[in-house]
């Protein structure tokens, strides 16, 4: 009797110790941020988000999990979509540095941009993360890295004036080791300007990595900067919102 009682206990134990938690399906993240200047004075136009609180700022778009093939995963799991419940402590953070400024949703409504974040790119990490930890480790890159004052110290400043790509992106590299991939979309004369900072990281998002598949996207050799969009520009925008 005791000796099938103690073979039971080791079966259970092993089981417990086999059902670790199973490693990342994928191969790395991009952490990707976006200036809305970029867009805001491009084509689409933009709508500023809801509340006062937004920094003059880059703002956090989400970390999405990639294969080193260049594709990715999405919308993962339909059983635990977007709960702002889970992440009430994290708010007031997310509205000034995770701001929609339109290109997704207009009217802008932050909420869709991080419901959106974490249906289609977190549901597929949750072998790294929760809802909590997923926003949590979006905003202390975030904190981390202050692109603003990293590229003002090399003398690059939304000022609506024109930028080397390169130099842009050393600006970056010497800051975290690695070169970003940067995304540029084009003004209304067409343009190109600096729109999105790709940054890799691991498949746990703990360090900076080489980017394995390159995301540098229809840029020029020198892209401008726009500036950020102005307050008065920003009152005519909300009067034509709030005038239909
Ligand atoms: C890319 O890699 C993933 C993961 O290994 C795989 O599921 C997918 O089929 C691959 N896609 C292409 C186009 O090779
Ligand atoms: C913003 O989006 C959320 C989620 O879709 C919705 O519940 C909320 O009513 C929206 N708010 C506004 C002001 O549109």
């Amino acid at each position: 009797m005791r000796g099938i009682i103690v073979v039971t206990f080791l079966i259970l134990q092993s089981l417990v110790v086999s059902s670790s938690p199973s490693p990342p399906d994928f191969n790395f993240f991009y952490w990707v941020t976006y200036w809305p200047g970029a867009i805001c004075d491009s084509q689409k136009g933009c709508c500023p988000p809801p509340r006062g609180n937004t920094a003059s700022d880059f703002m956090i778009h989400g970390l999405w999990p990639q294969f080193n093939n260049g594709t990715w995963p999405a919308f993962c799991d339909q059983t635990n979509l977007f709960d702002i419940s889970k992440v009430s402590d994290l708010v007031n953070k997310m509205e000034k540095k995770w701001t929609e400024w339109g290109v997704w949703t207009c009217p802008s409504n932050e909420t869709n941009l991080w419901e959106h974040e974490w249906n289609k790119h977190g549901t597929c990490v949750q072998t790294v993360f929760d809802q909590h930890s997923y926003f949590l480790t979006n905003l202390k890159f975030r904190q981390k890295l202050n692109f603003l004052n990293i590229l003002k110290q090399k003398g690059i400043k939304p000022d609506g004036g024109l930028y080397g790509l390169d130099e842009i992106k050393n600006a970056i590299k010497r800051k975290i080791g690695f070169a970003p991939g940067i995304e540029c979309n084009e003004d209304v004369k067409g343009t190109k300007q600096l729109f999105q900072i790709y940054l890799c990281l691991d498949n746990y998002a703990k360090e900076f990595v080489e980017c394995p598949y390159v995301p540098d996207k229809s840029c020029a050799s020198k892209i401008k900067f726009p500036k950020f969009p102005q307050k008065d520009s920003l009152g005519e925008t909300l009067s034509v919102i709030s005038s239909v």
